[in-house]
């Protein structure tokens, strides 16, 4: 259960000579945190931070991140064990119901995600309405908010088997959703999910078969997937749970919420500096250009930003990148693939771990700079790669917009701000102006 931090000391704030009390509250591990709920009631201020660089949204129990150590837990274990020892639908089990399942449990999970991959047929009919060259990100923001058109018991948020079932069903089904946009973007017939089949061997499946063919899956590819999945499982108040908490406050149907989430995810700042950077890779094209596009990101007049680089919360090696990395040698030696890409990704990440401005600024590699080369190797176009960031970040979302509704403190999200627009006015007839 939530509310669980402890006060462990008191602030002071002055504001134009009123003094007022703010609780110091303390969790399982990270900074303290200044309780400013009451600022307004009791000070008449409210507190600024754009961009929440010092601001807490709320508690939480399922991931924590230290940034300048290069840590990352879900639900306490680190990611590198989870990747190296654990599945993807284990690790979305843990981070919806807070402790690892036993071996019954995890049947009952998995049968129940089985069970809930095909999607509704009337489904199929909203791709006739895209451009076959629409962006898969445009088309997945579209379909998983209609899906919630099909479940309108899911909106009944007080109900914890309806809640249960809508985080299932949006777990089993965006697999299906993701290869059908990549399916309709390359002409082919849909794939039906197979559900002998484990979660990333049947999405590889569903994405690369053909009804001509017959296909199986490389145990390495899919394994390599499996683990791309968990490492972009949760992440804990980034840019798109922060959206689906948000949207998931007012009462939204929750794959409405998830939907806004997917949305807030495109963005290259976020899900999207993944498809950047393989783009940037291949536009850096060969290793003896990499200084020239060194040296511009460095140039404060120039927007070019080295994409799979920096962070908000990591001051340090993202511990995802670690595992990535490893990853990509694995898949890489499975296809027998050394690609200039590769190339350029290893001397660019060389090279830029020893520059003055990139050690400064504490800029190091993130875990979207390996995932587009294995990607790409894997034989993903460019556009898809957000899609598989948003498939498998749905399990996060899930978890945390299902902390959120249990939460007792919960209220609606509703920030405020500082107006500097025009002073309080009398209208003027158009005849008048
Ligand atoms: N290349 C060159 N300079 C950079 C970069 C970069 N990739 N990232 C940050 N900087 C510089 C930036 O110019 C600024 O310099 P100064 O202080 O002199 O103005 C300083 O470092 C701090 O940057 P910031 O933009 O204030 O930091 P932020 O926390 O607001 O932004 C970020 C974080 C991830 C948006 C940013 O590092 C970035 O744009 N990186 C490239 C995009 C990227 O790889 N995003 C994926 C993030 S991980 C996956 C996810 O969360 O979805």
């Amino acid at each position: 259960m939530i509310n669980k931090t402890k006060q462990t000391g008191t602030a002071k704030l002055e504001v134009k000579g009123t003094t007022v009390e703010l609780p110091i509250l303390s969790g399982t591990h990270g900074p303290d945190v200044v309780d400013v709920k009451r600022v307004y009631a009791d000070a008449g201020v409210f507190t600024l931070d754009p961009g929440f660089t010092s601001t807490g949204s709320c508690e939480s129990q399922i991931t924590f991140i230290n940034g300048e150590e290069g840590i990352l837990l879900h639900r306490g274990y680190p990611i590198d064990q989870l990747a190296d020892q654990s599945g993807f639908l284990e690790v979305a089990y843990l981070l919806l119901n807070g402790e690892l399942p036993t071996q019954p449990e995890f049947s009952e999970f998995a049968g129940r995600v089985t069970q809930h991959t095909m999607l509704h047929t009337q489904m199929d009919s909203f791709f006739d309405g895209f451009r076959r060259d629409s962006h898969p990100m445009a088309m997945l923001t579209g379909t998983v908010g209609a899906m919630s058109a099909f479940y309108p018991g899911a909106m009944d948020s007080s109900d914890p088997e309806e809640r249960n079932l809508a985080y299932i069903r949006l777990i089993a089904k965006m697999p299906t959703l993701a290869a059908r946009i990549y399916k309709y973007t390359q002409g082919q017939p849909f794939v039906d999910p197979l559900n002998e089949l484990g979660y990333a061997e049947n999405f590889l499946r569903m994405c690369f078969s053909v009804p001509a063919e017959p296909y199986k899956v490389s145990p390495t590819l899919a394994r390599a997937m499996d683990k791309i999945f968990i490492l972009h499982a949760d992440h804990e108040q980034n840019a798109s749970t922060s959206t689906v908490r948000l949207a998931g406050s007012s009462g939204a149907h929750p794959y409405a919420a998830v939907a806004a989430g997917v949305a807030c995810l495109w963005g290259p700042s976020h899900g999207g500096a993944n498809e950047a950077c393989l783009n940037m890779l291949r536009e850096i094209g060969s290793v003896d250009r990499i200084p020239e596009f060194i040296e511009r990101a460095k140039d404060k007049n120039d927007p070019f930003r080295l994409m799979g680089f920096g962070h908000r919360v990591y001051k340090n090696y993202d511990p995802r990148a670690t595992v990535m990395q490893k990853t990509a040698h694995e898949v890489l030696d499975e296809l027998g693939i050394d690609t200039p890409v590769l190339r350029v990704a290893k001397e660019l990440e060389r090279i830029a771990l020893e520059d003055e401005y990139f050690k400064s600024k504490k800029l190091y590699p993130n875990v979207d700079f390996y995932s587009g080369v294995i990607l790409d190797a894997m034989g993903f176009p460019t556009e898809m790669f957000t899609v598989l960031f948003a498939l498998a970040r749905t399990v996060g979302w899930v978890s945390q917009l299902n902390e959120m509704i249990e939460d007792p403190t919960q209220r609606i999200g509703r920030p405020r701000q500082i107006y500097t627009g025009a002073a309080k006015r009398d209208f003027v007839p158009i005849s008048q102006r």
